[in-house]
C-alpha cells in the first residue's frame, strides 16, 4: 500500500518535467519511485540530464539508461524531486534518513525548484518526531558531538543524540566520507535558528532541516494524491489535484 502511494506520488511529479530539462534526482525509497518512472520516459525518447543525490541513485539512474551529469559541468538544475522524512506545514522538511542529505542539500540549492514526494504518513505539525540527521566530519568527533549535544538539549531535544551505526554495528558512512549524529528531539520549535547554531559547530558538514527549500509537495494518501504549496496550510491544500497549476517554480 504504501508502496503504492509513493509511486502516486513520484507520478504527479513526473507531469512536471518537461524535454530538455536539467534535474536533480533525490535518494530514498519514494525517490527510487520516480527514476523507475523517469527511466519508463526516457526508455520512450524523453531528453534530459540528470544529477543524481547519491551513488545508489546514480546506479539505479545508469541502469535505465537516464543521462546523467553534475554540478561541475551544469551550473543550475530546472528541477528536484526527492523525498522527505518529515514535512510540515510551511513545507519545511526533515531528510537524510538514507544518509543523503548533504548532496541532497547541494542539489536542491542547485535548482530553481524542489519538488517532495512523499506518503501522507509524513506530515506533521511540527518538526523533531523523526530523529535530526546531523552529518560531521570524523576529525574530531569527540568534540564535535560534545558540542552538538549541548547545542540540541539547549534547543530541548528530549531524547539526546546517538552516531549512526551501520547494519553491521559499524559507524555509517556518507558518500561523501562522513559520519551521522542523529538527535532526538520530539519537537524542534525554532527551526531557522537551530539551523545557525548546528551550522557554528566547526565539525558540523550539515544537517537534515531543509527549510524554505520545498515550495511543492506532493502528498499521496488513499483518497488520492494532494498538491501541497508552501505558504498555505495542509488544510488550505484539502481536495484532490489532478493537474499542474500549483506547480510553483
Ligand atoms: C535520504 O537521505 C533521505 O533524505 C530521503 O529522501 C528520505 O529519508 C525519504 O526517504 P523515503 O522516501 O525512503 O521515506
Amino acid at each position: 500500500m504504501s508502496e503504492d502511494l509513493k509511486r502516486q506520488a513520484a507520478a504527479m511529479a513526473l507531469r512536471c518535467v518537461e524535454p530538455g530539462m536539467r534535474l536533480g534526482l533525490g535518494t530514498g525509497s519514494t525517490a527510487r519511485h520516480f527514476v523507475d518512472l523517469l527511466g519508463e520516459k526516457v526508455a520512450a525518447g524523453l531528453d534530459c540530464i540528470c544529477v543524481p543525490t547519491s551513488e545508489v541513485t546514480a546506479d539505479q539512474a545508469r541502469s535505465l539508461g537516464i543521462s546523467l551529469s553534475d554540478l561541475d559541468h551544469l551550473d543550475r538544475l530546472d528541477l528536484t524531486i526527492d523525498g522527505a522524512d518529515e514535512i510540515d506545514s510551511r513545507l519545511n522538511l526533515i531528510k537524510g534518513g538514507g544518509g543523503a542529505l548533504l548532496r541532497e542539500k547541494i542539489v536542491a540549492a542547485a535548482s530553481d525548484a524542489m519538488i517532495v514526494i512523499a506518503d501522507a504518513s509524513k506530515l506533521v505539525q511540527t518538526l523533531g518526531r523523526y530523529p535530526l540527521p546531523i552529518e560531521v566530519n570524523r576529525f574530531g568527533l569527540g568534540a564535535t558531538t560534545r558540542a552538538i549535544s549541548e547545542i540540541t538539549k539547549a534547543h530541548g531535544a528530549e531524547g539526546g543524540i546517538r552516531l549512526r551505526d551501520a547494519s553491521s554495528g559499524v559507524p555509517f558512512v556518507t558518500d561523501g566520507g562522513h559520519l551521522i549524529v542523529d538527535a532526538f528531539f520530539g519537537r524542534i520549535s525554532q527551526p531557522e535558528a537551530l539551523s545557525r547554531d548546528l551550522l557554528d559547530i566547526a565539525g558540523v558538514v550539515q544537517h537534515g532541516l531543509f527549510l524554505n527549500m520545498c515550495k511543492t509537495a506532493y502528498v499521496a494518501a488513499p483518497d488520492g494524491v494532494r498538491t501541497l504549496s508552501s505558504g498555505k496550510t495542509f488544510w488550505d491544500n484539502r481536495g484532490k489535484n489532478d493537474d499542474r497549476s500549483d506547480f510553483a517554480r
